[in-house]
């Protein structure tokens, strides 16, 4: 997913690409909005976390890009690429390192295990979207 802080930037574009150039095939793609009630039930496994209610408020503010991305080794090689999840901490050459502007507005997400990603990419998509 892009984050609303980096659709507000003006970075969708930057970040495709980035993903694209690292080999990852887009399966799926949706410009769309969460709803406070939608973000929440996507981040509800951090409900019990202090950051909950900023991180749904964050992530309903504005539109958001979600994907399903494929490629060999998927979840660990995106999670590679996109950096660590406090930007201050990325590696030079990741997507948070470039784009991010804090731990909690940090540019994107990627699913953490392949069963997440089917949650996810369920979240989002039917199968008729996916390519
Ligand atoms: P993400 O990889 O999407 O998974 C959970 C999100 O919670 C994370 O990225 C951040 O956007 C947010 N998050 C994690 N830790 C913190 C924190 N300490 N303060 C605020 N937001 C956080």
């Amino acid at each position: 997913m892009i984050k609303p802080d980096a659709v507000e930037a003006n970075n969708i574009g930057p970040i495709l690409a980035m993903m694209t150039e690292a080999g990852f095939k887009i399966v799926a793609l949706k410009y769309t909005k969460l709803s406070a009630e939608q973000a929440g039930k996507f981040y509800a496994v951090h409900s019990e976390r202090p950051f909950y209610g900023e991180l749904v408020e964050f992530m309903s503010r504005g539109p958001i890009v979600a994907a399903i991305l494929e490629k060999d080794n998927a979840v660990e090689d995106f999670r590679k690429l996109i950096g660590a999840t406090n930007p201050a901490q990325a590696e030079e050459g990741t997507i948070r390192k470039r784009f991010a502007k804090s731990i909690g507005e940090n540019a994107v997400h990627g699913s953490d295990s392949d069963e997440n990603a089917q949650i996810e990419g369920d979240f989002f998509f039917s199968q008729l979207e996916r390519f």
